[in-house]
């Protein structure tokens, strides 16, 4: 088996600052990235911005900004938000970049055995940059319910894409489990939606669209921006310029619920024409919520992350919503829950812990010899960690810290000090301290940053509790 994977995340739209639901997909696949690294693979983990689409275009041009400069600016904000978030990644695409278009071009090129021009007559959504069928536009009496936008009428000749050559095969793979749908009750909603799929315009006409990748060899035709995105996940690793056979097929690839259907039609049947594998696994998460509502501009309750971020730091933020956001169903959000989190969990669960046992080794001379440590995975975590059940992962390692919290009471070692009982509590710190040691290590792919300061606590020559709590309360 080969010892290199390659991991993905949805690439955002820049049409606006980055929000909290676009931390998820980053954050997820980080998580999978450190603990693949910490079980000897090397890992490569591609983010990255979609730049182009209707939406974008009408956005730089609403606020009256170049769109270059629009997308440039907004480019940086979430490559600094990334950043910001400890995000291990390897690449960051844009979908402007030079060599990403001319990739996407030879794609096109490849897939033209399954393409053809026709006449397009119909609805489209700006909002989900999507064509509508006339069931859904009827269902949803001509309002988009995700963006309370009208669909648009579109009336013009397109390129398609024959989703009919591979619909059986996709069914299969997907059916089989060949190409992984997680969670389980999204595979039966991809199957559904797989037998309805029509096969899908790829382009539009240049006149009514200039933002976007040309259409080879066709002036009068852009791409269609799901094209263009999607093939992201190939370019930047060089296709079809470069052999990608060591990193393609991916192992895990992390979207949202409402990007699902792009990612097991449109894609693997560009993958299938192509002539490459499809990835292993995709696993869909939900929408954070806020008090149980959808975040829109609209209604005003949008979470600016960066204001989560400011308030307790990086691992704070990774802590609620790699923990409390369920991987997989939509999830709340709420200041009052966030700050509960934050003050019960991580100040006093695990910040007392550590400034507790620290303390009283290093007031009783102990200190930990790291070499004779022998870090493990407990069996329920790595059960977790392979189903990509990553909050569930945390949560056994939380009642660890819990548990550990409770021996500390019960054991006392201060009580054993005191009456002399030295070797009872070289004995009783040091198993306390080693199985902190081994939670702390399988607590490194989700909150990296406090898991190294732990470490440095306990692993030097003398132990030295930290100076300033490791998560202070105001
Ligand atoms: N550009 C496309 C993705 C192309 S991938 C080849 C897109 N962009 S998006 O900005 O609308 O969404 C980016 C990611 O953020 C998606 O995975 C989407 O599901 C996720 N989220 C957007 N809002 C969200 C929440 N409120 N909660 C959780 N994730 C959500 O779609």
């Amino acid at each position: 088996m080969s010892n290199k994977v390659y991991i993905t995340t949805a690439i955002p739209y820049v049409n606006g600052a980055p929000h909290v639901g676009h931390a998820l997909d980053y954050c997820l696949a980080d998580v999978y990235a450190r603990y693949s690294r910490l079980r000897g693979f090397e890992v490569r983990l591609q983010t990255g911005v979609d730049e182009h689409g209707n939406k974008i275009y009408q956005k730089a041009f609403d606020m009256g900004v170049p769109v270059n400069a629009y997308v440039d600016g907004n480019a940086k904000k979430f490559r600094d938000f990334i950043e910001k978030l400890d995000i291990s990644y390897t690449d960051f695409i844009r979908t402007t970049d030079e060599a990403h278009a001319r990739m996407c071009q030879e794609i096109w090129r490849r897939l033209l055995s399954h393409i053809y021009k026709a006449e397009y007559e119909g609805w489209y959504c700006d909002g989900c940059e999507r064509f509508i069928t006339q069931k859904e536009y009827d269902d949803n009496s001509g309002v988009c319910p995700d963006h309370q936008k009208e669909y648009k009428k579109i009336s013009e000749e397109n390129y398609y894409l024959r989703i009919s050559d591979f619909k059986d095969k996709i069914h299969k793979a997907i059916e089989s489990d060949e190409l992984l749908i997680l969670p389980e009750f999204r595979k039966k909603e991809v199957l559904k939606l797989l037998e309805e799929s029509p096969d899908v315009s790829i382009s539009r006409s240049a006149e009514q669209l200039s933002w976007g990748i040309p259409v080879p060899d066709d002036e009068s035709q852009v791409m269609y921006v799901w094209i263009d995105a999607l093939s992201n996940y190939i370019t930047v690793l060089g296709y079809p310029e470069e052999n990608i056979d060591t990193w393609w097929p991916a192992e895990a690839q992390f979207v949202g619920k409402d990007i699902l259907r792009f990612h097991a039609i449109i894609w693997p049947a560009m993958l299938m024409g192509l002539g490459l594998p499809l990835p292993k696994t995709i696993i869909s998460h939900g929408f954070v919520l806020v008090d149980g509502q959808k975040m829109s501009k609209s209604i005003g309750n949008v979470v600016d992350p960066i204001d989560v971020l400011n308030r307790h730091g990086v691992d704070a933020f990774r802590y609620y919503f790699l923990r409390h956001i369920d991987t997989f169903s939509d999830s709340d959000f709420t200041w009052e829950k966030f700050e509960a989190a934050y003050n019960n969990e991580l100040a006093n669960d695990l910040g007392n812990l550590v400034q507790r046992l620290a303390t009283l080794a290093s007031k009783n001379h102990i200190a930990i010899d790291n070499d004779s440590l022998e870090y493990k995975f407990d069996s329920e975590y790595t059960k977790c960690m392979d189903k990509f059940e990553f909050s569930k992962a945390f949560d056994y390692v939380w009642g660890k810290i819990q548990g550990l919290n409770k021996r500390i009471d019960n054991e006392k070692p201060w009580a054993l000090a005191k009456n002399g009982e030295v070797e009872k509590t070289q004995k009783c710190l040091l198993g306390l301290m080693g199985d902190l040691l081994n939670a702390n290590y399988m607590l490194s792919p989700f909150i990296p940053g406090t898991t190294s300061r732990i470490y440095e606590v306990f692993a030097g020559e003398e132990i030295a509790p930290p100076k300033t709590p490791l998560f202070p309360k105001d």
